[in-house]
């Protein structure tokens, strides 16, 4: 493998932060069990070319004999490889790939905030049988996606008080892919794209690799501060936004109606476009009021509206959509030519399906999820002490606060207790390490057996007993 993006020896000791170890372990064994964190937590892919031995010595101030010492060990370790004029990059060795346990593995997975297909997909996947059977006399492409699924989605809008017109929808293979295509087509190498901080991982990610900068702008208890967000447009006008307002992944937060004008007022001040994902808008716990409006209703052509099927019906249907103008589509169709040329027809008859026919299913999974994150918050509450949280109205997950900053290193040592969970620095442009999420979509008794786990867990860590287990595997997130 050759090195992708060379990392600059600032930026790795900014991830690597308070690297240094309170014991008696020499400084090259501190610095490599820093680096070997970010491996397993994904924070550095296979094939990240790290810093010159001499750059990252002075960004760390330390000396380039222990930073030599902690590659030497890091490459005997296999997570390190080198090569004469190539310099040095990360490999993951054995089994790096991620994947889902296989079943009957004693392993809780706390990583995906994913809940199962929802009731009654089997059914509709009979009904769709005729629908296909016409269809399969065509060519079956749809870069824009299937007119009948484009007009119930617009009719949601529509509902929700955003008159959309089915030309303003392009079905996507998943949110994730809907934002992908629109950095594609707004965003290049250097353009600045504000993000809050925390934020959805594969966002950040999505951002890193189009070669644009992510700019976080904090999220307090309270959610949004206008203010922060407002001061930050005007001083770096970005190029794009990108804000999840809905249910907010990690925090569960949701932005009260009378701040989204603000929000707008704002954006078409510093000409900057907000990509508004609503992946989460359906996982509405417990709030009991009518939504607020989108934020395209005050911003019109400077917010981009993401939507998706994957937490209302199912995430294995990877169908989600972009809401834009009709020129913004016109583009994001000229942009999805050079990426993919439509997505499944048949998966798209599916959920054009399960949007007539779900509703009385929806409710009874927003019974069911409330009652997870009930579960987990009373076991965390019970096993977990010092762990403080705000119960979210809506969402996946508790974002929850630790009592030290170490969550890089439970999330490593939870995995040798059978539970694979993402660390609060995934979340986030930089530090995090107080924070970690816990995603309720499971089983009650599966929840509060991972409570106990991570419970046990945290003892390691906190008694400073804990391995870095062997395992080389990183950590998916959804
Ligand atoms: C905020 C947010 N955006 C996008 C996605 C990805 O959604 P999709 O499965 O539709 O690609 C997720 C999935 O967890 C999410 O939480």
């Amino acid at each position: 493998m050759w090195p992708r993006e060379r990392l600059s020896a600032r930026r790795l000791a900014t991830l690597l932060g308070d690297w240094r170890g309170p014991g008696a372990r020499s400084g090259a064994a501190d610095l490599a069990a820093g680096v070997r964190l970010l491996v397993l937590d994904g924070r550095l892919p296979a094939g990240t070319g790290l810093p010159a031995e001499r750059e990252l010595a002075e960004a760390l101030g330390a000396s380039r004999t222990m930073v030599g010492a902690a590659l030497r060990r890091l490459r005997a370790d296999g997570l390190v490889a080198s090569r004469q004029g190539s310099g040095s990059w990360i490999t993951i060795p054995g089994a790096a790939i991620p994947v889902d346990p296989p079943p009957g593995a004693d392993l809780i997975d706390l990583a995906r905030a994913a809940p199962g297909a929802i009731a009654g997909t089997g059914a509709a996947l009979e009904r769709v049988r005729a629908p296909m059977a016409d269809m399969i006399r065509g060519h079956g492409y749809s870069e824009q996606g299937l007119p009948v699924l484009r007009e119930q989605i617009a009719e949601r809008y529509a509902a929700r008080g955003l008159p959309t017109d089915p030309d303003q929808i392009v079905v996507t293979s998943g949110a994730h892919h809907a934002f992908v295509l629109v950095l594609r087509m707004l965003a290049g190498p250097g353009d600045r794209v504000l993000v809050e901080q925390p934020t959805y991982p594969n966002a950040l990610d999505a951002i890193r690799a189009t070669g644009a900068i992510p700019m976080p702008v904090p999220l307090t208890d309270e959610g949004w501060q206008l203010d922060d967000f407002e001061a930050a447009l005007r001083q770096t006008a970005p190029r794009l936004a990108y804000l999840i307002v809905d249910f907010h992944n990690p925090t569960g937060l949701r932005m009260p109606a009378e701040t989204r004008p603000r929000l707008a007022t704002a954006l078409r001040r510093s000409r900057t476009t907000a990509v508004i994902d609503e992946t989460l808008i359906e996982v509405d716990l417990d709030s009991g009021e009518p939504a607020p409006p989108s934020v395209a209703a005050f911003a019109g052509d400077r917010a981009i509206t993401l939507g998706s099927a994957s937490k209302s019906h199912w995430g294995g249907l990877r169908l989600g959509w972009i809401r834009a103008s009709h020129d913004q589509v016109h583009q994001l169709l000229a942009a999805r030519n050079g990426l993919d040329l439509g997505s499944s027809v048949l998966d798209q008859l599916l959920l054009t399906d399960l949007l007539r026919t779900s509703d009385a299913a929806l409710a009874a999974r927003r019974v069911e999820l409330a009652r997870g994150r009930d579960v987990l918050a009373a076991a965390v509450t019970e096993h977990l002490p010092g762990w403080t949280f705000r119960l979210p109205r809506g969402g996946l997950s508790l974002w929850c606060r630790l009592p030290a900053p170490a969550s890089t290193r439970l999330a490593v040592a939870a995995r040798n207790f059978g539970v694979r969970v993402a660390p609060g620095p995934r979340f986030g442009v930089h530090g995090l390490e107080r924070w970690m999420r816990l995603p309720y979509p499971l089983p009650p008794d599966d929840l509060r057996e991972a409570v106990r786990r991570l419970a046990a867990a945290a003892q390691t860590v906190w008694s400073g007993s804990a391995e870095v287990g062997e395992s080389a595997e990183t950590v998916p997130v959804a």
